[in-house]
C-alpha cells in the first residue's frame, strides 16, 4: 500500500516554568541539530508561557519525536491541535524555525486571546503558526 510519505503534527502546550531566552534558544539549538539529522522540520512559538509547534517529517521520525515531545517535562498540557497526512512541507527550509509570538502578535493581535488557550480557536491558531513562517 501506498502511505503517506510526511505528515504534520501541531500542538500547544504549556510551559511548566516561564522559559528564559536562554533556555529557549538551547531548546531550539538542540532541537534543530537533531531534526536537521532526522528530516524533520517546523516552527516553534513561545509567548506567555505557551509552546505551539508545528513538526513535519517522515511519519516514523515525527511520531517518535511527538512522543518525546509529550514526555518533556519543560511543558505540560499538552494538546494536540491536528495530525496528518501532507503531500509537501509547509516549513522545508526549517529544521526548526523560532519565534516569539510578540513578533507575530504585532501584526494579529487577536493571538493573544489564542494563546489563553481556548480551544475554539484552534483552527485560527493552526492558521497564524502556518502564515507567520511565509
Ligand atoms: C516545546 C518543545 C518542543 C520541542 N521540539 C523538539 C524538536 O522539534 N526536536 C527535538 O529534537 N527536540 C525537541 N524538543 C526536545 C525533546 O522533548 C527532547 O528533550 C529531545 O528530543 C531530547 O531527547 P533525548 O532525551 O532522547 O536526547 C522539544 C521540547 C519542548 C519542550
Amino acid at each position: 500500500m501506498n502511505l503517506s510519505p510526511l505528515i504534520s503534527v501541531s500542538y500547544i502546550s504549556k510551559a511548566t516554568q516561564d522559559m528564559g531566552l536562554l533556555a529557549l534558544m538551547r531548546l531550539t539549538d538542540q532541537a534543530t541539530q537533531r531534526n536537521q539529522k532526522l528530516d524533520l522540520s517546523g516552527v516553534l512559538f513561545y509567548e506567555n508561557q505557551h509552546f505551539g509547534q508545528i513538526l513535519e517529517g517522515p511519519p516514523v521520525e515525527v511520531m517518535t519525536m511527538w512522543k518525546k515531545i509529550q514526555l518533556d517535562p519543560r511543558h505540560q498540557e499538552v494538546r494536540l491541535l491536528k495530525m496528518e497526512g501532507v503531500k509537501e512541507r509547509s516549513f522545508p527550509a526549517w529544521s526548526m524555525r523560532f519565534f516569539l509570538a510578540k513578533e507575530i502578535i504585532q501584526k494579529m493581535p487577536n493571538l493573544v486571546g489564542v494563546l489563553d488557550g481556548l480551544p475554539e480557536h484552534d483552527v485560527e491558531l493552526l492558521r497564524l503558526m502556518r502564515s507567520a513562517a511565509e
